[in-house]
């Protein structure tokens, strides 16, 4: 783990929070790779998971909602997790967390109580009363499930079908930790999937098989994945049923995704409390149904944290060890890196621009390198991850052919610079 927090930052992937000022506990900033990285699982689970199906739209709802969305949700009420606090030092931790002493300085703690994980705010400039109270949102689903009526009555779908939506959500973890795993700002990619009632058992597997495709898409290591059945008493108050992927993270065995069935619970409630008809009728004559909701949830921190693992190899290449990040391509921040094989020679420089500005303009994320010898740019380009080096050399200016470099074999290969797009993204 160590390895892969250092790596993420010496290569700009991942900084913790506002660093300079010694941080800000459970906040992370993505770095100019890891922005790219995060970018490409996005814009991937949106194809997969969006745009190839036809019976799914999106949504980009705002994160401030009304009060009374949380309220309605069972968010304010039992969205919480049990606090305790050493005597002693003061320290405070989840006392499923901990044992009976603070592991800290081996005080007494007080007596357990529920501490309510969302982030409060005020809305306007209006003294601090029960009505300018709003919350930072805790899960996207709220968004989605408050313009349910909206997308009805503009696309008038039939179920079953889905609205998904990628964004941020807060939570006051009282202890964040193991890097991006636990923080107290992330991201989500979530699926709310309309279902008519009673049809749950056979959707929910649909959605099971889904998860698996999309863990194998992303460049997981299915291997290290595993389902568990998640017991009625562990499972969040909307669900009924609740399958856990857990990933096997440097630090243990955690859950990375979440697929569960909320029943009709959260329609149902802000149909309740907002005394709107959150129903559908998309058969004609019949009765409106009040739709069931799977729920497929996926953390995006989660997802490059369990991508970074798996793709995290050291290996021993030419008699040299040395280390990469073994990404899909689909997923690599960096799909090319090009270069001159000599910095010093203006002709080569030349050739080895004109190739790379050309090549930028059909695949954006490719890196120009010049610094250091060759072997170090290949090291350079292992370590972030890049699947292809394309080298410009003497050659190159007789007969228009390159080199590209395998990031995995380490192999070379010569190939006309007509080639080089095609051969980069396959
Ligand atoms: N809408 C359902 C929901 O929010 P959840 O299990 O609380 O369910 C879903 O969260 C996913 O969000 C998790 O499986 C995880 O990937 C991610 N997640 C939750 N809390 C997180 C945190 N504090 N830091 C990073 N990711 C988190």
């Amino acid at each position: 783990m160590e390895k892969i927090v250092s790596l993420c930052k010496r290569r700009g992937f991942l900084y913790p929070g506002s660093d300079i000022y010694g941080g800000l506990a459970g906040t992370w900033d993505y770095g100019p790779l890891g922005v790219e990285l995060k970018n490409n699982v996005k814009q991937l689970w949106w194809r997969m998971f969006v745009q190839e199906r036809d019976d799914m739209c999106g949504l980009d709802a705002a994160i401030l909602m009304n009060a009374e969305v949380w309220k309605a949700s069972g968010h304010v009420e039992g969205f919480q997790d049990p606090l305790v606090e050493c005597k002693k030092c003061k320290r405070r931790f989840r006392a499923d967390q901990v044992g009976e002493k603070c592991p800290e300085c081996g005080g007494n703690f007080g007596a357990v109580r529920q501490f309510n994980m969302m982030f409060r705010t005020q809305i306007g400039a209006v003294p601090e009363d029960e009505s300018s109270i709003v919350y930072l949102r805790p899960e996207t689903a709220g968004g989605i499930f408050v313009n349910f009526k909206n997308v009805v009555d503009s696309f008038h779908p039939k179920l079953p079908f889905g609205i998904a939506q990628i964004g941020k959500a807060f939570r006051n973890e009282i202890a964040p930790r193991d890097f991006i795993f636990r923080s107290r700002e992330f991201e989500q990619m979530e699926i709310e999937y309309f279902i008519r009632p009673g049809e749950w058992n056979d959707e929910f597997e649909l959605w099971r098989k889904q998860v698996w495709r999309w863990i194998d898409a992303a460049g997981i290591d299915m291997q290290k994945v595993t389902e568990l059945q998640v017991p009625e008493a562990d499972r969040a108050h909307y669900s009924k049923g609740t399958i856990d992927f857990e990933f096997d993270f440097p630090f243990g065995r955690k859950e990375l995704y979440g697929l569960a069935y909320r029943t009709d619970f959260d329609l149902s409630a802000h149909s309740a409390s907002s005394g709107v008809g959150l129903t559908i009728t998309d058969e004609e004559g019949k009765e409106p149904v009040a739709p069931h909701v799977i729920e497929p949830s996926f953390g995006v921190d989660r997802t490059i944290l369990a991508i970074l693992a798996s793709a995290y190899t050291e290996d021993d290449l030419g008699g040299e060890t040395r280390t990469y990040l073994k990404f899909n391509k689909s997923i690599a921040p960096i799909k090319a890196a090009v270069f001159p094989l000599l910095k010093n020679k203006p002709e080569l420089v030349a050739k080895a621009r004109e190739i790379y500005m050309a090549l930028k303009k059909q695949i954006p994320q490719i890196m120009w390198d010049d610094n250091g010898n060759i072997g170090k740019r290949y090291r350079r380009q292992d370590e972030i991850g890049t699947p292809s080096c394309i080298t410009v050399d003497f050659q190159t200016l007789e007969d228009d052919t390159v080199t590209i470099r395998d990031r995995d074999s380490g192999a070379q290969e010569r190939i006309p610079i007509s080639e080089i797009a095609a051969r980069v993204v396959a």
